[in-house]
């Protein structure tokens, strides 16, 4: 008995081991196959890497917009939504790299409707339809390979993926918590957006009723004006975000007020427009 039991222990353990050996294989295996069987697979971030990421390393032979590589630009450092990581060598991004740029991009689709999507619209010429940018008109048509190249590629996305949050509401709450503090807070010694923007068709900053907090009804009166100078989802062409912009920094060439925001970048300015993009709720501002 005891005989048979030790050789029967021993055999016990080594299957054991070899069990739990095969359940650290199989362990592994399935993970990596529920990876697979999600989305994106290894396969769809090679396919990304060679379509798009290769267009945002393209050498253009300079160093400003319109010569630019997009990776020049778009990097940590720029407080852009659109903002890649540090390739790690000269060659581009390692796979693990792309994993988190991918993420980063598909935010930029809309693979509902594919033309729309901002990444096409931003580097393509105003006079073919694109939305103007900062670093530059990079595809005169949309017959461009390169634009042809990442419309391909996000037309192979599954369609109701990235779906563009233009319908996201912009919220009520933070307008009031952290919006309306803008109009009663000037900089640099400019006046209030109230002084001049309290009434009428443009009076999405009335002065409160009762000298120091909007009401109730105020608040919604001011909520329903400020709406007509916004377009959901899109801060880049909403009059609220342009008008008190610099036009340097991409704002409107004329504004009978001052000019509140010097660059896109200003923190302010990014709150704002992830509000507009229907990003931002409730009373935590900054
Ligand atoms: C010289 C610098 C520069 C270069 C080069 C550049 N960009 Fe930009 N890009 C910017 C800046 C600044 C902004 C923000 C202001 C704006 O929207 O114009 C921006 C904005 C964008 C946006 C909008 C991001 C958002 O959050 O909505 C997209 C998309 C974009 N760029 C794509 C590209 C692509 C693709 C390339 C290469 C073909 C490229 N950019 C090259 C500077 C650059
Ligand atoms: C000195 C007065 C004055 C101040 C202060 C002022 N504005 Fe204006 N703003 C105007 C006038 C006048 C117009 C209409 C003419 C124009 O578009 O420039 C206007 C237009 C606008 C528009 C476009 C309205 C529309 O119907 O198209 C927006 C948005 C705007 N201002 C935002 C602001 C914000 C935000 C502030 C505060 C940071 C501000 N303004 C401060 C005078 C001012």
């Amino acid at each position: 008995m005891s005989r048979s039991i030790a050789p029967g222990s021993a055999a016990t353990t080594a299957a054991l081991v070899a069990a739990a050996a095969l359940c650290v294989v199989s362990l592994a295996t399935r993970t990596s196959a529920s990876e697979q069987a999600g989305f994106p697979t290894a396969a769809d971030i090679e396919s990304y890497r060679t379509k798009v990421e290769r267009v945002f390393m393209t050498d253009r032979g300079g160093t400003t917009p319109n010569y630019a590589a997009c990776v020049m630009c778009h990097t940590w450092q720029t407080k852009v939504r659109f903002s890649l990581e540090t390739p790690a060598t000269d060659a581009g991004w390692t796979t693990e790299q792309s994993r988190k740029n991918f993420d980063v991009v598909t935010k930029l689709v809309n693979t509902a409707a594919p033309a729309t999507s901002r990444l096409l619209l931003k580097p393509l010429d105003p006079s073919a339809g694109g939305m103007g940018h900062t670093g530059g008109s990079f595809w005169k048509s949309r017959t461009d390979p390169e634009y042809l190249a990442i419309l391909s590629w996000i037309q192979s996305l599954p369609a109701d993926r990235y779906v563009a949050t233009a319908d996201a509401p912009v919220d009520f709450e933070f307008f009031r918590a952290c919006v309306q503090p803008v109009f009663a807070n000037p900089r640099d010694g400019h006046i209030k957006c109230s002084n001049c923007h309290a009434g009428g068709l443009i009076g999405f900053a009335p002065v409160p009723q009762n000298g120091s907090a909007w009401s109730d009804a105020e608040a919604k009166r001011a909520f329903s004006t400020i709406s007509r100078l916004i377009l959901p989802g899109n801060p880049e062409q909403s009059r609220f975000l342009l008008k008190p912009l610099h036009p340097d920094g991409g704002g409107s060439y004329t504004h009978n007020g001052p000019r509140r925001w010097q660059s896109r970048s200003d923190p302010e300015w990014q709150m704002l427009s992830q509000w507009v993009r229907g990003e931002r709720k409730g009373t935590t501002c900054g």
